[in-house]
């Protein structure tokens, strides 16, 4: 494990985009595996303004997320499909048919993970695995259980994701109560895996994951048997940490 531990949000969003962005040099049609939420918005900014400066290029870059909410469609400004078009897809020169991101809205949704398992098997190897973590220590929506699920499934969202995830909703708007996500497996699988965390409110799960034992009931705490697992946090994210 390789832990970068910077001042701030900004330095962890601009170095998280500088490996990503060696990856895509290194080989120009690699896979990435991508996360939305508050922490990756960053990293997206910064790869934005390599492409716009002319060192990267997305042309041949196939991604592959890591969920969506089930219920919510594409053209939902709170779905995971919106939040990647808006926040990358539509600022640089990927083949939108390139993206993958579940489908929230498909008809049956274990048709869906089972659809989205053998997509990830067909785009593998995943180059690099962008991880956000939940404070409760999810990743992707794996959520604290007594077991690591391993493939994609759909989850029921903790109270506490739920409470957290309430921002991106309108006050006493119904927040979406199940996700489709990867599995354990699924992520694991990916050559290299970045895990980044900003914040006093990640401070507990990050300790949890990285010092703790490695268990379901902390879903990240996995990544410690990762081969090639790099994290990176600020100094709140790791002020509960002896590093
Ligand atoms: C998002 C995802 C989640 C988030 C996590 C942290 O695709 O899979 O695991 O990474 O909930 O969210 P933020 O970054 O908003 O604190």
């Amino acid at each position: 494990m390789k832990i970068i531990k910077v001042k701030n949000y900004d330095e962890m969003s601009k170095i998280a985009a500088n490996i990503i962005a060696s990856k895509i040099i290194l080989d120009d049609h690699c896979t990435l595996g991508l996360a939305t939420g508050s922490t990756p918005i960053g990293t997206y900014q910064n790869l934005i303004k390599k492409y716009q400066n002319g060192d990267i290029s997305f042309k041949n870059i196939k991604t592959i997320n890591l969920d969506e909410y089930v219920g919510l469609n594409e053209e939902d400004t709170r779905s995971y499909r919106y939040f990647m078009n808006d926040n990358l897809f539509n600022h640089v020169d990927i083949d939108k048919s390139n993206t993958h991101v579940p489908k929230g809205m498909a008809q049956d949704m274990e048709q869906e993970s089972e659809r989205y398992n053998r997509l990830i098997e067909d785009l593998s190897p995943v180059s690099v695995q962008l991880l956000g973590i939940g404070e409760n220590g999810h990743i992707g929506f794996n959520e604290p259980n007594d077991y690591f699920p391993l493939k994609t499934h759909v989850e029921k969202l903790t109270d506490s994701t739920i409470k957290a995830n309430q921002r991106f909703f309108e006050k006493g708007e119904h927040t979406p109560e199940f996700a489709i996500t990867m599995g354990i497996e699924n992520i694991m699988s990916a050559q290299t895996v970045i895990i980044l965390a900003s914040g006093i409110k990640k401070a507990q799960a990050m300790r949890d994951s990285l010092q703790g034992k490695v268990m379901p009931n902390v879903p990240a705490s996995i990544l410690q048997l990762h081969k090639d697992l790099i994290v990176i946090g600020d100094e709140d994210a790791f002020s509960m940490m002896d590093i």
